[in-house]
């Protein structure tokens, strides 16, 4: 995987100069790099830090001295002394063309602008910063896969701007290339080997390709569809279905979880990843067959509830019969990774200290 700007032997640091300011700069990166890591702002739309470049959107086209043609700054390694203009009359033409012919394929709202999606709609706030040119609109027609009764994520392809962050990451991310770029031309379109709906091929339905989609032209089938309307709380936690302690946060309206996303990539532990439990599998949260009190089985065989510390001295008691009826080793105790290292190391402190064994075990230990 070519990766520019994360090449191992880089090692020689050296100047560039990048709208007449100075920059330090290193073997292997970017101008994109270069210029974020300096404060310069460069319009991005296909390109995702985690991934390899892919030139494919022409967004960050930027004028390199030598060069004839403006150069994707996501793709375009930087060497000693290189001069690069990410501001010109030039670009800004580029861009107003580009993002214009963008719009031209596109739904737009009543103020001319791609409609508003639940995801982060990149294209949407760069088509703000320029003039609209009013071009008369492209008839392109995507297809989407027929009847997708894959649960979780449905695709739009009328939002899509063939950037193929989707498949990109699905490819370099996930390692599992369920999805590709298909067809040609203006019917060209993401789709699946055969057509074939995303639980009936090698889809993990982590719904990264979600994430990491800058139009919105993937989204979620379990969320609503108007959140970007509703008032919606963000609360950032650690998904305790594993013990890899993955960050999310979860999105609540009225007080119900609607939906789950990753931190930016970079930011978290996880890179801006989940897998389908951490992001999908949250309906236990608020479903009516939740536990949520202590539950005692009485004479009558049926369950009643009662307070924790009812519940543990029930529990304590019945341990107890048991160390006394078969001695120590005739108990184990089996810890989780869903729990804390403080609550780990209280499990296997009763089960030593309190009731003499050493039969402790942690489902992560094996
Ligand atoms: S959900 Fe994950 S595995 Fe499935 S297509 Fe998207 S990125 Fe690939
Ligand atoms: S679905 Fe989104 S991420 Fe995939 S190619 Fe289309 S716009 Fe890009
Ligand atoms: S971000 Fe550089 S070509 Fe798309």
């Amino acid at each position: 995987m070519n990766r520019p700007h994360q090449n191992k032997k880089a090692t020689q640091t050296f100047s560039v100069e990048i709208n007449g300011t100075k920059c330090s700069a290193e073997t292997g990166e970017t101008v994109f790099n270069v210029a974020k890591r300096n404060g310069i702002d460069i319009p991005v739309l296909c390109h995702d830090d985690r991934l390899a470049p892919a030139g494919a959107c022409r967004v960050c086209l930027v004028e390199v001295e030598g060069q004839r043609r403006l150069q994707p700054g996501c793709a375009w390694v930087v060497t000693p002394d290189m001069q690069v203009t990410t501001e010109s009359d030039r670009i800004e033409k580029h861009r107003t063309v580009l993002y214009n012919l963008y719009m031209a394929d596109h739904e737009l709202d009543a103020a001319g602008l791609p409609v508003e999606t639940e995801n982060n709609n990149q294209l949407r706030e760069l088509c703000k910063t320029v003039k609209p040119m009013k071009l008369a609109p492209v008839n392109a027609p995507r297809d989407a896969r027929p009847a997708d009764n894959n649960p979780y994520i449905e695709f739009k392809p009328d939002l899509c701007i063939l950037c193929a962050r989707c498949t990109r990451y699905c490819d370099e991310v996930e390692g599992v290339n369920a999805i590709t770029l298909a067809n040609r031309g203006a019917e060209t379109t993401i789709a699946t080997a055969g057509q074939r709906s995303l639980i009936d091929t090698s889809c993990e339905l982590c719904g990264g390709c979600i994430d990491t989609c800058p139009t919105g032209a993937l989204v979620e089938k379990k969320s609503p569809q108007n959140l970007v309307q509703l008032d919606v709380a963000t609360t950032r936690t650690t998904c305790n279905f594993c013990g890899v302690g993955c960050q999310m946060d979860l999105h609540t309206h009225n007080d119900r979880l609607v939906k789950i996303t990753s931190p930016e990539p970079g930011q978290t532990l996880n890179d801006g990843n989940l897998c389908v439990k951490g992001r999908f599998a949250f309906d236990f949260v608020h479903h009516e067959d939740r536990i949520t009190e202590p539950l005692i089985r009485g004479a009558d065989g049926q369950l009643h509830p009662a307070s924790w510390d009812e519940a543990i001295a029930v529990a304590a008691k019945g341990l107890l019969k048991v160390k006394e009826k078969h001695g120590s080793d005739s108990l184990g105790f089996i810890s989780s990774s869903r729990c804390t290292g403080e609550e780990n190391y209280l499990m296997q402190k009763v089960s030593r200290a309190a009731f003499g064994t050493n039969n402790i075990h942690q489902c992560a230990a094996t």
